[in-house]
């Protein structure tokens, strides 16, 4: 498989819909007004020499290797910064260019060193490239003048290495910084032999304010700004597109190797949610798939006392299928579930959800999205019919003002963070509603119009304030209700909306903001002109998420910001396949495409193409599996790549319930929490061995391509069709294409889905079908999905977990950008530099009341368990509330978190816990236990342990 490569334009494209023709090298050409000459001689198939453009920035024009001659122009203008006009006549290639072009690389030469054979860039350098387009074969300037040959390497950041002997000063990695990834960490200082590139205050990057993006070493020309991995392994050889597994952007990644070792990770260009660039963790994070603690056999063990003990396939599958078919002897058929990963493809979610209902008769499966977005889907689905969010990602560019709300964009989902500061710089508005101050209420160029710091736990209250504003100021898009919405349910929610209690004079002193900022925000929201909400799980994770989510769509309908470019309501899907694994059919009610499991006509449709009959009743969710084990009622559970130990709230809940049942089978990469209380474990594979696909928060179906073998033998896939064998439901395919073959058989929305539209057009987004064969990249433009949009009743109902004497701070929780998630990737990566623990952060007045300092250990404690973390004293939380991440499971802030949940979905309260701080001497014993019993746990499986 060969090296894909792709094109440099030199310029970005223009977005203009004028064309304007004209002449290069007697080439005729016609090319958008706004294109710059360079540009438009791609178009006609010449390349003009350049060192200082490249597509991904703003032209800068300060090599002048690019001139060219304008007949009727005078001198030699840079073909990167000028832009064509109807009937200009180009030469690119005359003497007098090749001299001066000639006589700028001999400069350039002279003071690099020439070690070409040795340099790690060999063969992908375009200074060495450039050398030889313009035919230099001498240079005749010595080494004996000024140079800065001697200058020192910065090989701070673990993943890249800076050599500034190599800088040619062309500035591309800063315009990377400051235009794409919107960073601004470094700068050019000095002046002409004395400028160099600096990060920061003539810092190094790790000190600076880098994110590590790689953004400016993708865009260097050269080998000053380069990957270790390719220092250290060599150019790559051939290539693979495939799909980042971390976060729900989605972004397409050229996966560059050397045989079946991977060398570099790099953005595609053409990748449709990232468009060329990436985050730390999607183009460095990906060590951990050789990590040597990774599990590569199964395991099992007939008590979770009990040392682990490899074993074949066929003995672990067996014993899995033999234990389940007991339980369900014994117990009954309904004893036995299974839960889906969102971070596994919607190819091996769909077949655990099919042998969960095929195989095992019930429907006792759910997903980790239960945890995050589920009431994403509630909510949307009341409102607009759909359970998705409405945009693509480009549909920012086109936003006016943009409301953010419970999510942390530059953390949790960066690339969309760098594509949103991107607009706000050009001028769009933004509204930020979080407790915390977020960096997007302030980054440089950036500041928010407003920033709502609402008390954890008060989302409703505020965007009932905000709807009250826009209805009672007369600020309502009429014709846009008038047309598209169901004008009775919108009168009710009018009067209610209107209602006293919920103007902002009377929610701002509950919610903590002042009623002037929340009118203030509405009024810019309801006139600024596109509007588009995005929001996180700062919005689902609260008993009243459902209620939150349905808030924000009745904001969107209100003020007519549904179903073109620009709008919209936007959830930030957490997890790589949070979407697809809903899609998929992993909640216990619904099939694929989100039907119901007792519309018979629905179920008749799966019955014929599984052969087998269906349960019509719903089967358990996460919480109520638990609540059943401790009843003695449910007793063995099959988790695909997901660490429910960890990642679900009340800890000790968990630990009792999974305690409580006979058969636990996990399926990860890791031995992870849960394991300890597993009796089967079953190695998986990382998303670098496997075919499928993945869908972004988009609704994109994005292709994941096999770059290696799975290390351990299997695809995930393949074990679940395995155990399904054994229990004598046989599910039959030779190719993850053929598994979504018939999820497009059985889905209506991914009707015109398959492996060969992917590779043709790269991604589409569902709706996919014959309405709409290449996708749907804005849902409900002509209708929405349900017909009219349906206003829903929002009351805002406090929490029942409410402060007092004994817990008077709110916990909120979130997420750091190089870590992901419970950690268990990124943790095996040299992440871990930026992120060693998980902190707390506490106000400095709440910090002082306390006698606590920064760094200072503290004991936090809420009403159904406590923990031990050093303390960040900022003011980034306002007083009264605390953060922290849960990225560490030593820290298990989850051990404090309460069985709150949503009140549709059950989607658990991690957002809003009373707890109280006091200070501690250090790590509690059961953190100390919990460490030593990790290590054990380890050296059992035979890791080694540090
Ligand atoms: S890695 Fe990203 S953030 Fe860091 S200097 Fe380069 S472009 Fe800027
Ligand atoms: S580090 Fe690379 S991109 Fe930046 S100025 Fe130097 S040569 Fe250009
Ligand atoms: S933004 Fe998300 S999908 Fe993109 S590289 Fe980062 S983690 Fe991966
Ligand atoms: S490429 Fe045009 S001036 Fe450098």
């Amino acid at each position: 498989m060969p090296l894909v490569l792709e094109t440099d334009y030199g310029t970005p494209a223009s977005a203009s819909t004028e064309a304007v023709g004209l002449t290069i090298d007697g080439t005729r050409v016609t090319v958008p007004a706004g294109t710059s000459i360079m540009r438009a001689a791609m178009a006609a198939g010449i390349q003009v020499p350049k060192l200082c453009a490249t597509d991904s920035v703003d032209a800068f024009g300060s090599c002048r290797l690019c001139l060219v001659e304008i007949a009727g122009r005078a001198g030699t203008p840079a073909s990167c910064t000028t832009p064509v006009a109807a009937g200009m006549v180009v030469s690119t290639q005359t003497e007098r260019l090749k001299q001066v072009r000639k006589g700028v690389m001999e400069l350039y030469i002279s003071d690099h060193p020439l070690d070409c054979l040795t340099c790690a860039a060999n063969g992908d350098c375009e200074l060495q490239d450039m050398a030889g387009a313009v035919g230099l074969r001498e240079v005749r300037y010595g080494y004996a003048g000024e140079n800065h040959l001697a200058e020192a390497k910065d090989e701070s950041n673990p993943y890249f290495t800076f050599d500034p002997a190599k800088c040619i000063v062309c500035s591309r990695c800063v315009r990377a910084c400051e235009e794409v990834q919107g960073t601004f960490a470094l700068t050019i200082q000095g002046r002409g032999f004395e400028s160099k590139v600096s990060a920061g205050m003539a810092e190094r990057f790790i000190e600076s304010e880098c994110v590590s993006c790689g953004a400016c070493v993708q865009a260097c020309p050269t080998a000053t700004l380069m990957e270790k991995t390719v220092i250290e392994t060599g150019l790559p050889e051939h290539s693979v597109v495939t799909t980042c597994a971390y976060c729900g952007v989605g972004c397409n990644f050229k996966a560059e190797m050397r045989g079946e070792e991977v060398v570099r990770m790099v953005p595609a260009k053409d990748g449709k949610a990232n468009h060329g660039h990436s985050c730390v963790k999607g183009r460095f994070a990906w060590g951990y798939a050789n990590h040597r603690e990774r599990i590569l056999k199964p395991m099992m063990r007939e008590r979770i006392d009990q040392p682990w003990r490899e074993v074949s396939w066929d003995e672990a599958i067996g014993r899995v299928a033999s234990e389940f078919k007991r339980l369900q002897q014994t117990h009954g058929v309904r004893s036995i579930g299974g839960i889906t990963s969102s971070r596994c493809t919607n190819e091996e979610t769909y077949l655990v959800q099919k042998l969960v209902r095929g195989g095992f008769g019930n429907n006792n499966i759910d997903t980790c999205a239960r945890v995050c977005h589920s009431p994403t889907g509630y909510g949307l689905k009341a409102t607009f019919g759909a359970s998705a969010g409405t945009q693509d990602f480009d549909s920012v560019e086109q936003a006016d003002v943009v409301i953010v709300i419970g999510a942390n964009p530059t953390d949790a989902h960066p690339v969309f963070a760098s594509r949103l500061k991107k607009r706000l710089r050009q001028g769009a508005r933004l509204i930020v509603i979080d407790p915390r101050r977020i960096d997007l209420v302030r980054t440089p160029h950036v500041e928010a119009a407003h920033h709502l710091a609402l008390r954890p736990g008060t989302n409703a209250a505020i965007l009932n304030a905000l709807a009250h504003t826009i209805v009672t100021e007369g600020l309502v898009n009429e014709a846009f209700i008038r047309e598209r919405c169901d004008l009775s349910a919108f009168a009710h929610w009018a009067a209610f909306v209107s209602e006293p209690q919920n103007s902002p004079e009377a929610v701002g002193p509950v919610a903590g903001v002042s009623p002037d900022e929340i009118r203030g925000a509405a009024r810019l929201f309801a006139t600024g002109g596109n509007g588009a909400i995005y929001y996180g799980l700062g919005v689902t994770e609260h008993s009243q998420g459902s209620t939150a989510v349905m808030a924000i769509a009745n904001l969107a309908m209100v003020t007519g910001n549904i179903g073109r470019p620009g709008v919209g309501v936007n959830p930030l899907r957490g997890q790589n396949n949070v979407q697809g694994s809903c899609d998929m059919g992993s909640f216990p009610h619904e099939f694929s495409g989100y039907r119901h499991v007792s519309d018979d006509g629905v179920r008749a449709t799966f019955e014929e193409l599984w052969g087998r009959p269906l349960d019509a009743e719903p089967g358990l969710r996460i919480v109520n599996m638990f609540d059943a084990a401790l009843d003695g009622s449910f007793k063995g559970l099959y988790v695909q790549g997901e660490d429910i130990l960890q990642s679900d709230p009340n800890t000790h809940h968990v630990v009792a319930a999974l305690a409580a049942m006979e058969c636990v089978v996990v399926q990860d990469l890791f031995l992870n929490e849960t394991s300890s209380y597993a009796h089967v474990f079953l190695p998986g594979a990382t998303f670098l061995e496997k075919d499928g696909t993945f869908t972004n928060a988009e609704r994109r179906i994005n292709r994941v391509r096999r770059v290696m073998a799975p290390r351990n033998g299997m695809a995930d896939w393949e074990v679940t069709l395995a155990i399904g064998k054994a229990m004598g439901f046989e599910m039959s395919y030779g190719h993850p294409a053929e598994v979504m073959d018939e999820i497009a058989r059985l889905t209506p929305s991914f009707a015109g889905v398959s492996y060969d539209l992917l590779d043709r057009v790269g991604s589409v987004q569902w709706p996919c079908n014959a309405a709409a064969p290449v996708g749907t990249p804005v849902m409900h433009a002509e209708a929405f999905q349900r017909g009219k949009g349906n206003f829903m009743i929002t009351e805002y109902v406090p929490t029942d977990e409410k402060v007092g004497p004994r817990f008077p701070l709110l916990l909120t929780t979130g997420r750091i950008l190089t870590q992901y998630n419970v950690g268990a990737q990124t943790r095996r990566t040299a992440n871990i530099v930026w992120h060693e623990e998980d902190v707390l952060e506490i106000h400095p007045h709440d910090a002082e009341e306390r006698g606590v300092r920064d760094g200072d250990w503290v004991r936090l404690d809420s009403r159904t368990g406590a923990t031990t973390l050093r303390a960040r004293v900022t003011d980034r939380v306002a007083p009264g509330v605390v953060y922290t991440t849960f990225h560490h499971p030593v820290t298990q802030a989850n051990v404090v978190t309460t069985d709150y949940s949503d009140w549709a979905t059950n989607c658990p309260e991690y957002k809003v816990t009373a707890v109280q701080v006091a200070p501690s001497n250090g790590p509690s014993d059961w953190q100390r236990e919990y460490g030593e019993h990790a290590r054990r746990n380890l050296r059992i499986a035979g890791a080694p342990v540090e």
